[in-house]
């Protein structure tokens, strides 16, 4: 068999879900019948491979067009996924009840030969594609395709699921004004992101809120209660405080969830902290709304869907014309492919000095600075 020749392929979904999976999935496959090659899905991650034995179907799914019929629209993914199950770091528990990790990726390595697979398609964010990349340099064909709602990864310009949270985002804000200027309240927005702002700028920004905190800009509460005093003393009763759930304040950290062995650390409880502080603060009537997994569920936008189609396909293009250990990439107006590595790098923050933050300055909301 000449080295690129492909007969079947594999596709994985990982990490937290994200609107638009299911649309890449579809284009992958319809892609890949179109080059005669046959497509399997991997159930949760890795573990349909890692973990055969819990899965009825033997935890690789063949993927026909009648599997992938009807999913564009479709929020969540079919194949299932997992932010445990890390296969260089894959927990297991040992004889005294405590768990360790352990590297099983060269097992698995094997056994994507074992199974007849020439190539997969991970479709994940950082976390996930550092995976991939790590699997690429260990000789196996793989091609990312970046999806995440916190848009924290690099070298694409967006990454899909991302449009689709920072639209409902956006909706429940406009909700909160009605109710918020109903009981001249202060009303506090908490949604996801991660260690990036981007979802609470975007959305923020697009809500028309009156402070927007972000990771990127560690955030003084004096200054949040002085931009409240002043819509009071303008005769605007209520006001809204849209927070990343990685907002932290200037000089401390931001609140974690410590998690079990293999498991990613988790944040929340940051609106929650600042509500009570800007309540005793201001003397307003304050609301803490924790938007969370809403913004992770649901069909994806138009936008979300187009961008996953052509990721989709694209991530079949790719591995045709024999790129491996490389991720698709918007690049407006084209989808390009660039190294894992340097996708994987690091995180893609809102820079602090884009128009975008200038934007919401020149507006007069308070980025609590
Ligand atoms: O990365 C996507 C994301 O939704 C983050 O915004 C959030 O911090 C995290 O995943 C939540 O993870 P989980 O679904 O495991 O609680």
């Amino acid at each position: 068999m000449a080295d690129n020749e492909i007969h079947r392929i594999a596709i994985n979904t990982g990490g937290g879900d994200a609107p638009g999976l299911n649309a890449v999935i579809r284009a992958a496959v319809i892609t890949a019948l179109g080059e005669g090659w046959e497509c399997v899905g991997i159930r949760d991650g890795y573990n349909g491979l890692l973990e055969p034995d819990q899965y009825p179907d033997g935890g690789l799914i063949e993927l026909d067009r009648t599997s992938v019929r009807g999913i564009t629209h479709l929020g969540g993914t079919i194949l299932g996924t997992t932010n445990r199950g890390n296969p260089l770091a894959y927990p297991v528990e040992v004889a005294d009840g405590s768990w360790s990790e352990v590297d099983r990726s060269d097992e698995l390595i094997q056994t994507f030969a074992d199974r007849g697979i020439d190539a997969l398609i991970a479709i994940g964010g950082d976390g996930s594609l550092a995976i991939a990349n790590a699997l690429a340099e260990k000789g196996l064909k793989v091609v990312g395709v970046p999806k995440t709602i916190d848009n924290d990864l690099e070298e694409t310009a967006v990454t899909f699921g991302f449009d689709s949270a920072v639209t409902f985002a956006t909706e429940c804000i406009d909700r909160l004004h009605t109710t918020a200027e109903a009981h001249d309240r202060l009303m506090v927005v908490e949604v996801m992101g991660r260690y990036a702002g981007w979802i609470a700028l975007h959305a923020g920004l697009a809500g028309s809120a009156d402070a927007i905190l972000i990771p990127e800009i560690p955030y003084d509460l004096t200054k949040v209660a002085e931009a409240i005093g002043r819509r009071e003393a303008a005769g605007r009763h209520f006001s809204i405080v849209v927070v990343a759930e990685g907002a932290n304040p200037a000089g401390s950290s931001v609140p974690i969830i410590k998690d079990k062995v293999g498991q990613a650390e988790r944040l929340g409880g940051v609106g929650h902290q600042i509500a009570a502080s800007l309540a005793a603060m201001t003397g307003k009537e304050t609301r803490t709304v924790v938007l969370g997994h809403l913004l992770r569920g649901g069909s994806p936008t138009t936008r979300d869907r187009i961008l996953s189609l052509r990721f989709g396909a694209a991530a079949v293009r790719a591995i045709k014309e024999g790129c491996t250990g490389c991720m698709v990439s918007l690049d407006p107006p084209d989808v390009r492919y660039v190294p894992l590595a340097l996708a994987t790098r690091r995180m893609k923050t809102v820079p602090v000095d884009s128009d975008t933050v200038r934007t919401v300055r020149d507006l007069g909301v308070s980025l609590g600075d």
